[in-house]
């Protein structure tokens, strides 16, 4: 099964509560991964009055984190359950400015046309952080004169990783869904909509798995357990990976990152 795709999530909402397990780390990051830098841009953009709208927010956290920000944030995910949570946090929360709506905005499920569920010219700021990119074609449409679009997104590793030969088919690391991301995709497809890029960042830091088990967890995630060898099975394999290509007892991973801004004028 596809990594990211729907079933992939629609199967991840079914093994664990939430979105946010499967994308912490319990590694080393590196500094300047663009994670901060993406939540510290979001923040510069947002204003007392501002009405926002996120793509892809699964339990909501970004969202409930900015409330405070900003007049009002509707935010969608087409996982049910990651909505319910979503909305469950905003009520302990006690936050009333956030909207969260249970909506697929790709092409396939609005009739062959990505569609985001906001109103034409409603949005000073639209934002997603490693959510979908099949609505850039549809965001000038819900964006106010002026409004911004600010998405942090996954990039392909730029080689294949030196390990990944050495492990069993069904631990294969693969990235298949980021292909053709990045600066041109985003380019072309805001085109569409006859929006233009203002800025485009890109990183690409080292992050460092601590030892074998991480990496054996961070390659389960979201793969259904049948499909998994146990762990005792393959830790000797493990541990030669981490002997072959380990640096100083750690293995690098590189996890690339964008982030990319347009403006509708
Ligand atoms: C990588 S996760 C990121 C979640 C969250 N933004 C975060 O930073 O933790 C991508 C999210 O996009 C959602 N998503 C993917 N395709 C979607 C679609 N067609 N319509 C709505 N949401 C979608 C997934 O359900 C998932 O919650």
């Amino acid at each position: 099964m596809k990594l990211h795709s729907k079933p992939w999530y629609d199967q991840l909402a079914k093994q664990q509560v939430g979105y946010a397990p499967a994308a912490a780390r319990d590694y080393d990051e590196g500094w300047g991964s663009g994670e901060e830098f993406y939540l510290r841009a979001v923040r510069e953009h947002l204003f007392p009055e501002a009405i926002v709208g996120e793509s892809g927010c699964a339990e909501g956290g970004v969202a409930i984190e900015l409330s405070p920000l900003c007049q009002q944030i509707t935010a969608y995910d087409r996982i049910e359950p990651y909505i319910d949570l979503a909305r469950q946090r905003a009520s302990e929360a006690d936050i009333h400015n956030v909207e969260f709506i249970c909506f697929d905005s790709s092409a396939d499920a609005n009739g062959g046309v990505p569609h985001l569920p906001f109103e034409d010219q409603s949005l000073d700021l639209m934002m997603s952080r490693r959510g979908p990119m099949h609505w850039l074609p549809d965001v000038r449409r819900v964006l106010k004169p002026g409004g911004i679009v600010l998405q942090l997104c996954m990039l392909q590793w730029r080689a294949p990783l030196p390990w990944a030969s050495d492990l069993p088919s069904g631990l294969q690391p693969s990235q298949d869904h980021l292909r053709g991301f990045g600066r041109e995709s985003v380019e072309r497809d805001l085109a569409t909509g006859d929006l233009h890029l203002d800025s485009y960042w890109e990183f690409d830091v080292p992050m460092y798995l601590p030892d074998p088990t991480s990496l054996y967890k961070h390659l389960c995630v979201g793969r259904h357990a049948d499909d998994l060898p146990e762990y005792p099975t393959v830790t000797p394999l493990f541990e030669v990976i981490f002997e072959k290509y380990g640096i100083e007892g750690r293995l690098q991973l590189r996890q690339r990152r964008f982030m990319w801004k347009a403006i509708s004028r």
